[in-house]
């Protein structure tokens, strides 16, 4: 099977590890040289970590995959190498605008039978897939972070996605190693739905003063079992990507809830982005020993305690 990745970014580099580790070959682009730049070595890195975690017991497993690999610095040399493949994945940024300009350029130059997978974590695929002019074959399959080492996807039909693209979805997907799910096409689907409310609530306790990064991600751990915590799991999803996520959840819900907290804001702003620029709810300076930071300065204190306080 081949595939073709648009997106090099955090997800993408999954997404193509896993298609490649599987003995797929996958066709991968980047608006943004520098990320592209990288992403073949950091496959083959990411390859790497899974043969050693799941102890797999082939010497070349990391330079196969790393083989089946080819990226793009011209967009039209990767269109070209697209047309030939079975199915084109999208993994740019959090934005409906954003991702259905692109696919209206990107897939009515590509055969009716390349199936078009989506991985966005929240957004509608109906516009997505008039967007790109094959509803029939246009389905999302959001995967989750990081791709190689987590198994499920959620596996989202739109209204027009015919009963063969789901069947060959489920399928392709289970072949990858992975274990797909029907989520209903709702903001946040199944998974992200249960879960961003829950990480925006953190960081507005957090922002008031009720709860510490420490402490809020020991007792999630420790007591509901998860294998990070939410502030953890922040730093790893990045703050750029959960402000995208919430606004977008936000304007598709009217839900106050989903709307992004001061606190994200000013992390975002202040590029404090997570693990992947060393500062986030943990100071990353040492990756493998990230210690939760004190924060004290986004503390706002609640409405309720500012009014005690003028009382
Ligand atoms: N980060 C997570 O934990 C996570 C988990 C599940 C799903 N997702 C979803 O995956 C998608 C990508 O998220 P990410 O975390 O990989 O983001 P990211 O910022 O790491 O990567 C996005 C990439 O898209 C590229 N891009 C943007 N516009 C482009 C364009 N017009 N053409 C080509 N490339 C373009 C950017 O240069 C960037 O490298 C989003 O829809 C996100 O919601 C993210």
């Amino acid at each position: 099977m081949k595939f073709a990745i648009l997106g090099t970014g955090i997800m993408g580099r999954g997404w193509i590890t896993q298609c490649a580790m599987t003995g797929h070959e996958v066709h991968c682009y980047d608006a943004n040289a520098d990320i592209l730049s990288g992403a073949a070595e950091a496959c083959e890195k990411l390859a790497a970590k899974v043969a050693k975690k799941f102890k797999v017991d082939d010497p070349d497993f990391t330079s196969k995959a790393a083989a089946q690999i080819t990226t793009y610095t011209d967009q039209a040399r990767f269109i070209e190498a697209a047309k030939g493949c079975d199915v084109f994945l999208e993994v740019i940024f959090e934005d409906l605008k954003l991702k259905c300009a692109v696919l209206s350029e990107f897939l009515p130059q590509l055969p009716e039978k390349v199936v078009f997978w989506s991985n966005t974590s929240s957004l509608d695929i109906n516009p997505m897939a008039e967007a790109g002019g094959r509803p029939e074959r246009s389905i999302i399959t959001h995967g989750m972070n990081p791709v190689p080492m987590m198994p499920g996807v959620e596996v989202v039909p739109g209204a027009k996605t015919s009963a063969e693209t789901v069947d060959f979805t489920r399928q392709t997907l289970l072949d990858m190693k992975k274990a797909p799910f029907l989520a209903p096409n709702i903001p946040g689907f199944w998974v992200n739905r249960l879960l961003v409310p829950q990480m925006l609530d953190a960081v507005r306790l957090l922002e008031q003063g009720k709860i510490k990064v420490e402490d809020g991600d020991i007792g999630l751990n420790t007591s509901l079992g998860h294998p990070q915590g939410t502030f953890k799991l922040h730093d790893f999803v990045t703050a750029p990507t959960m402000l995208r996520v919430a606004l977008q959840m936000y304007q598709a819900s009217n839900d106050p809830r989903m709307y992004p907290p001061l606190t994200l804001i000013r992390m975002v702003k202040n590029g404090e982005f997570g693990a992947s620029t060393g500062k986030g709810f943990y100071d990353w300076s040492d990756p493998r020993n990230p210690k939760a930071r004190d924060l004290s300065e986004y503390v706002v204190s609640s409405a309720e305690d500012m009014t005690d306080q003028i009382k």
